[in-house]
């Protein structure tokens, strides 16, 4: 299987249209790369899956070559939803022009997409398949794709009052990727590693994981808002209850952070906190990169 990072930044990309922050002015000036929102690739016996429809869907194909072989028709096969956030579900809106696809999303998330704007997905053409959880399913011959639930929340528009930020459910999932032989994990969103979770990792092939925040108050250190991590549904990179140490026993797998905020220091090459997650075995995606398995 082969998995291209379409998009490595969260919500907003990097630079964020509205941000002046040091990572914004320093990727408007090309001193760190741009990353466009949230999405990757996976290639299985030349048919192609897309994990989540990004804004910058648009672009994101044409860069990385991404187009029909023929006169028309998609370039992906099918598309599979981790939740309804706004960097997962918008590229759909730019999959309009009637060839035809799957998209793959749990009833909870496909109930998004009964807003009347989804409708230019023409139902003659793009069929939705309910996914269910702890259920396999093969999205194209020769890849299995399992969702499972992690805990999360509700997309920020449907936040009504104060949500459960560590729900489990159908709102959140993250994928168990299978193809001969190999497994990959997609989570893009992750309040918390429970038991559950480290159990299903053990001897993973390659893992991407929840990079949204180094540290919980980032927001409020960088001054581009009051929010914790924790408030948005992801853990932290950094500190004991953080995605590292919580996953420092998954020596044999290759880890990846995926859906990186804009605020969050790792993106400067120099920091200690780069050096942090380096020095623990991670990895930090960047838009284009390809892993094969
Ligand atoms: C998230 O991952 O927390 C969301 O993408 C935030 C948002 O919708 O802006
Ligand atoms: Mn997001
Ligand atoms: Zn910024």
């Amino acid at each position: 299987m082969k998995l291209t990072i379409l998009g490595a930044a969260a919500g907003g990309g990097l630079p964020q249209w509205n941000c002046g922050c040091a990572n914004c002015d320093d990727a408007r000036a090309g001193r760190i790369a741009r990353m466009t929102q949230s999405s990757v690739a996976v290639s299985v016996a030349g048919e192609r899956v897309i994990l989540n429809a990004s804004p910058d869907i648009r672009a994101q194909l044409d860069a990385c070559g991404l187009h029909p072989a023929g006169l028309r028709g998609s370039p992906a096969a099918s598309v599979v939803l981790t939740n309804g956030d706004v960097d997962h579900v918008a590229g759909l809106l730019s999959l309009r022009e009637s060839s035809p696809f799957t998209v793959h999303a749990t009833s909870a998330t496909l109930d998004i997409l009964r807003q009347p704007i989804f409708r230019v997905l023409n139902p003659d053409h793009v069929s939705q398949s309910p996914i269910a959880l702890d259920q396999p399913f093969q999205p194209v011959p020769g890849l299995t794709v399992t969702p499972f639930a992690v805990p999360g929340k509700v997309a920020l528009y449907l936040e009504e009052g104060e949500p459960d930020t560590a729900l489990m459910g159908e709102q959140t999932v993250g994928l168990k990727l299978e193809a001969d032989g190999r497994t990959a994990f997609y989570i893009p969103g992750c309040a918390a590693v429970t038991g559950d979770l480290l159990a299903r990792l053990d001897r993973a092939d390659l893992l991407m994981f929840d990079g949204t925040v180094w540290a919980n108050d980032e927001m409020a250190r960088t001054g581009t808002g009051a929010k914790t991590g924790a408030r948005m549904g992801h853990m932290a990179m950094s500190g004991p209850e953080g995605s590292i140490a919580c996953l420092a026993g998954l020596t044999g797998t290759r880890r990846v952070f995926v859906h990186i905020n804009n605020t969050n220091p790792v993106l400067q090459p120099g920091s200690p906190e780069r050096a942090e997650l380096e020095a623990a075995g991670w990895e930090l995606a960047h838009d284009g990169m390809e892993m094969t398995l």
